[in-house]
């Protein structure tokens, strides 16, 4: 063989199959929905699946070495007969919030969604026989929420889906292929979410991490993000692998703590320039757990919402609606309790950045062109130092009832006097007007 025909061989070989993501240009449209989601600050997520029956959360599969031929028995049985895509979308607007995140296929498998590359989907598998995606789609675009949608990539059902390093006990014979024909499987499936169901804020892979101890295992990604891409090209792309983003990704995820920190062991990522968002639970779990009534208060809740807007990231706040189709009624009591603190201070999260002073043991602040929010979370001196640099301030004052509050420059900020300010638990909002 020739020199040159031996070259072009080799350079075969080493191409990657499809476009490589390096290459990724997001789109005006693209770039626009990103500012778009950055401004919304507040969703909230959705973990519903066949699992919301088992009530012991979405993991209970693996969790019990659960038996995939008697697991999907449990969609004979799914009838959540007071589902109502209209009262959650409701309750959700209510609280706030500006976006949704649907599960439509969590690691178990089971397509809520209507699909015609599986039977083993909410129309064709359960008594049910409802596309409770099109039902929530259609109440998501009337009242003017987005709607996300989350897909897993891991599978613990199918029998051509990878085996990782969970749902191992879920007694599937080994893949027949290399991964073909579930890649294939996933392409058609995204492609039904993206045509069938109007226009998609953003797909939220996650379970990529199942693989993680198979570090060139290859899960099609470009494959997929152009194929998203090119079908709606607003869409944001989020992946849930707790790795720093990939090209192609819109969007950076951090699972259960706010960028920067890494409590849960899930975010030792580093912090992207990408628009940020953190995902928690309500209570302890994402899924339907029956008897996990922890839910934090609303206050926490609330500070926790301001937390990661002072880090320039979204909150996605989880809920696990119950086997019936309702939200559980703790849920609801939260959603209203944290959309009552929004309609006093929206104007505070929704549309600002991370501020100009970083993130401090007294708080966090936010900020909206001239207007700087200093959200006090602990009051910890009466007199409060803010670091502002070379910024000058010509106002401050209570964002509560616009009372004036005294302040007085010193070298590289100012003292901000706090004696009046009457006693607040959640967060104490003050507004500085900063001079051009
Ligand atoms: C984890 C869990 C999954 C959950 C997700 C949400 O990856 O595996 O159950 O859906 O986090 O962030």
């Amino acid at each position: 063989m020739k020199l040159t025909t031996l070259c072009l061989l080799f350079a075969l070989l080493a191409a990657p199959a499809t476009v490589p993501a390096q290459t990724y240009q997001p789109s005006e449209a693209n770039l626009q929905s990103r500012r778009e989601f950055q401004e919304a600050r507040f969703g909230i997520f959705l973990h519903w699946g066949l699992y919301a029956m088992l009530a012991s959360g979405e993991w209970t599969m693996h969790n019990q070495n659960l038996n995939y031929k008697d697991y999907a028995m449990l969609a004979g049985g799914f009838y959540p007969s007071k589902f109502n895509a209209e009262e959650w979308v409701k309750a959700i607007k209510a609280a706030g919030a500006r976006y949704i995140c649907f599960t439509t296929r969590h690691h178990e498998g089971f397509s809520m969604f209507h699909t015609r590359y599986s039977d083993y989907n909410i129309v064709d598998a359960t008594p049910f026989g409802r596309d409770v995606l099109k039902e929530l789609a259609d109440a998501c675009h009337k009242h003017g929420i987005r709607l996300h949608l989350y897909y897993s990539h891991a599978d613990w059902y199918r029998e051509d889906a990878p085996r990782g390093r969970t749902g191992l006990g879920t007694g599937r014979p080994a893949p027949k292929d290399n991964g073909e024909s579930y890649f294939n499987f996933i392409n058609g499936q995204l492609t039904e979410l993206l045509t069938n169901y109007g226009e998609i804020g953003a797909i939220w892979f996650d379970g990529m991490w199942d693989q993680d101890r198979n570090p060139n295992f290859d899960w099609h990604l470009d494959e997929q993000y152009s194929l998203i891409h090119k079908l709606q090209p607003a869409c944001l792309i989020g992946n849930n692998h707790h790795i720093t983003p990939f090209p192609g990704e819109d969007i950076q995820i951090f699972e259960r703590d706010l960028p920067g920190e890494n409590k849960a062991g899930m975010s030792g990522q580093a912090i992207s320039r990408l628009p940020l968002e953190t995902c928690e639970t309500m209570n302890g779990m994402w899924g339907y757990k029956i008897n996990d009534r922890n839910y934090k208060p609303a206050k926490e809740l609330i500070r926790y919402l301001v937390k990661a807007a002072g880090k320039d990231a979204n909150l996605l706040m989880n809920i696990g609606p119950q086997p019936d189709g309702q939200l559980p009624a703790i849920a609801l009591q939260r959603l209203s309790e944290v959309g009552k603190w929004l309609e006093t201070y929206g104007e505070t999260i929704y549309g600002t950045r991370g501020g100009c002073i970083p993130p401090h043991t007294w708080g966090v602040t936010t900020q909206k062109d001239n207007k700087l929010y200093v959200h006090i979370l602990n009051l910890e001196d009466k007199a409060l130092f803010l670091p502002l640099e070379d910024h000058k301030v010509r106002k401050a004052m209570l964002f509560a009832d616009r009372s004036p509050l005294r302040f007085h420059e010193e070298e590289g900020g100012i003292v901000l006097y706090l004696n009046d300010v009457p006693q607040e638990e959640t967060d104490i909002v003050v507004e500085l007007q900063l001079k051009e």
